[in-house]
């Protein structure tokens, strides 16, 4: 609730309704807009509550009309007067409060302001570095500030929820040492131990297993994470989680609470969460829509075609099929009659994730069929695929063949560009678990094993005996939430033991001496009483995002930085003296 309480004023502006008629006030906020009409002059009182027209009338108040006609934009003032409904005819039915203006008899500028570098106004589109610059005007734009109030109750409703549930917040440490989710940690010098530096944390990873085995039991944090990563619309170098850990858990336990969390939280922003939500393993996931994230807010489902095309004369899908691939393919509806320069411009997105081609075939809504590739394949390939794919008119049907990996991906990516496009992502909430993960995966740049997620996550128990003998099999307590594909969150069970742990980092190929060295601390810990645990972390940026129907996590965060990590408000990150250098034992190159 926000009103006047507490403050120099008796009302707020957004507030005042034809009830208030009669009502004497005090208001206080910014000069929205001013117009000059002849003897009156209006201005639209703002404040965090919404806007108000005031009316000064040199018949009421001289002083107060005197004031107003110097008043500009952004000038802060508090204005006393009488509420009224407004003349017949004169209402503005676009405003909450349009049934009323205030009548002004007494009026203060509190501070004046300069004219600002952009309108405060809603719809200006105005660069976003130069929004950033002034994010403090930027943030008085109603679509700014609801994104604040919607971050700010979602929180709330997830501390609430999970209070209920017998979570109890914990901090934990922002100095500390680094922690191996993946990413590059950001490190911070220390002045009194020389030579030796803290990472900023990851992610509370470690700390929040170490809560468990302290007997915390049920833990979470609004906690927030650093990252050195490249910057995309979903990443920022820090950004925040709601993390969660708990002790004694199968992993259903954990996805039905969590279930019941999400469902409250989404009720906050008038989203009504269908439970349960639906699950789908990594591996259908992967088969089905190209992607561990998919968004099922449309179909367009990768089909297996390698059978319809196991005996082809067509070089390229039979040299794939011989060399162990697949031969996949999806259906566009709607953009069977695009032009060929626009389906050849899909040639290059598949391109960026490795396909080494792109055949395709157009079925135009008068029936025609365009293709470079037709004339390769056989009647009864054809009507073997128009059937399998449910072509229809108007569709364009787009191949991959590859390896499998490689021809999920491409498909994958290819489906998500071509939703975009078509316009089938446009509204609605879809929101599944991708549950397990396969435990490790091979990384082709360092040659080895590596964690999919992090190294402290449990093997399937009937998977633990394949862990050295067949890695690549091994699948693992893991789930990943996801809302109109993006990861909105990730979780495993983890390794309780420590016997095991070791077991999984020596395939990862992390020395004994090198675990001790970055995170012994934890093995330590499992060895005096570890109860079995599992977690997960949900992305509030990205969650908030998606609620206030945004593109950019930025949109979401007081003060976000640029793509190259910069805040373009304070300048950070910024040069230091020599002397703050030389205390924490630092020379520059
Ligand atoms: P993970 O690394 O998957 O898991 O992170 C959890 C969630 O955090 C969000 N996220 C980000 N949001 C904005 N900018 C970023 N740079 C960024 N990186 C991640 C995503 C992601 O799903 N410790 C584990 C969780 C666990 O196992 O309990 C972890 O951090 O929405
Ligand atoms: P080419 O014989 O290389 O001229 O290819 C014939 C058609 O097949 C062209 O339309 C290519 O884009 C397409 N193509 C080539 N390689 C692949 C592949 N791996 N997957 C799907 N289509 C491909």
């Amino acid at each position: 609730m926000f009103d006047a309480r507490y403050s120099i004023r008796t009302h707020v502006a957004g507030a005042l309704r034809a009830a208030d008629a009669g009502t004497t006030v005090t208001l206080a906020g910014w000069v929205h807009r001013r117009r000059d009409h002849g003897g009156l002059i209006f201005v639209d009182l703002r404040d965090r509550s919404g806007l108000v027209q005031c009316v000064f009338d040199p018949e009421d108040s001289k002083a107060a009309f005197a004031l107003a006609e110097s008043m500009r934009p952004e000038w802060v003032v508090k204005l006393t007067g009488d509420v009224r409904r407004r003349p017949a005819g004169t209402e503005n039915p676009a405003l909450a409060t349009g049934e009323v203006e205030v009548l002004v008899t007494e009026a203060e500028v509190l501070n004046r302001a300069e004219t600002p570098p952009f309108e405060v106004e809603s719809a200006v589109a105005t660069d976003e570095t130069l929004r950033l610059k002034y994010r403090y005007i930027d943030m008085r734009r109603p679509e700014v500030l609801d994104a604040l109030v919607l971050r700010d109750r979602i929180t709330q409703r997830f501390r609430k929820s999970l209070e209920r549930r017998g979570f109890i917040e914990v901090e934990t440490p922002m100095l500390g040492r680094s922690t191996p989710e993946g990413a590059r940690d950001f490190i911070v010098p220390s002045r009194l131990n020389p030579g030796e530096f803290y990472a900023l944390p990851q992610s509370p990873q470690l700390y929040k297993q170490l809560l468990m085995v302290g007997g915390i039991e049920r833990y979470y944090q609004i906690a927030r994470c650093f990252r050195d990563e490249d910057l995309r619309a979903d990443r920022q170098p820090e950004f925040t989680q709601v993390d969660i850990e708990m002790s004694f858990i199968t992993q259903e336990d954990l996805l039905v609470m969590m279930e019941e969390v999400m469902h409250e939280v989404l009720r906050e922003a008038n989203v009504d969460l269908p439970l349960p939500l639906p699950r789908l393993t990594y591996a259908e996931a992967m088969d089905r829509f190209g992607s561990d994230r998919p968004d099922l807010r449309f179909g367009m489902e990768l089909v297996d075609l390698s059978d319809v095309f196991a005996g082809t004369s067509f070089k390229v899908f039979a040299s794939a099929l011989a060399s162990d691939g697949v031969v996949k393919a999806i259906a566009a509806k709607g953009a069977g009659d695009w032009s060929r320069g626009r389906i050849d411009a899909l040639a290059p997105v598949a391109a960026e994730v490795g396909a080494k081609g792109l055949a395709w075939i157009a079925f135009t809504s008068e029936g025609e069929v365009r293709s470079p590739i037709a004339k390769f394949l056989s009647e009864e390939e054809m009507a073997a695929l128009t059937e399998r794919l449910g072509v229809e008119p108007g569709d364009l049907v787009l191949f991959a063949a590859d390896e499998r990996m490689v021809a999920n991906e491409v498909l994958g990516t290819l489906r998500t560009h071509l939703a975009g496009e078509l316009g089938l992502a446009a509204d609605g909430f879809a929101c599944l678990w991708v549950v397990d993960f396969p435990l490790f995966k091979w990384d082709t740049e360092e040659d080895k094993w590596s964690a999919n997620h992090h190294p402290f996550t449990r093997p399937f128990d009937e998977h633990v005996e394949l862990v050295e003998s067949d890695p690549a099999s091994v699948l693992s307590y893991s789930y990943d939430l996801v809302i109109n594909g993006i990861e909105v969150g990730g979780g495993t069970l983890r390794i309780h033991d420590a016997g095991l742990q070791q077991r999984v980092l020596k395939v990862l190929g992390i020395a004994e001496g090198e675990a001790r060295e970055q995170f012994g601390f934890l093995l330590d810990a499992l060895t005096y009483g570890a109860p079995p645990h599992g977690g997960i972390a949900l992305g509030l940026d990205r969650l908030v995002m998606l609620l206030a129907h945004k593109h950019s996590i930025r949109d979401v965060i007081a003060f976000p930085k640029t793509s190259s990590g910069a805040c373009p408000l304070t300048g950070a990150p910024g040069r230091v003296s020599a002397r703050q250098l030389r205390e924490v034992h630092l020379r520059l190159e």
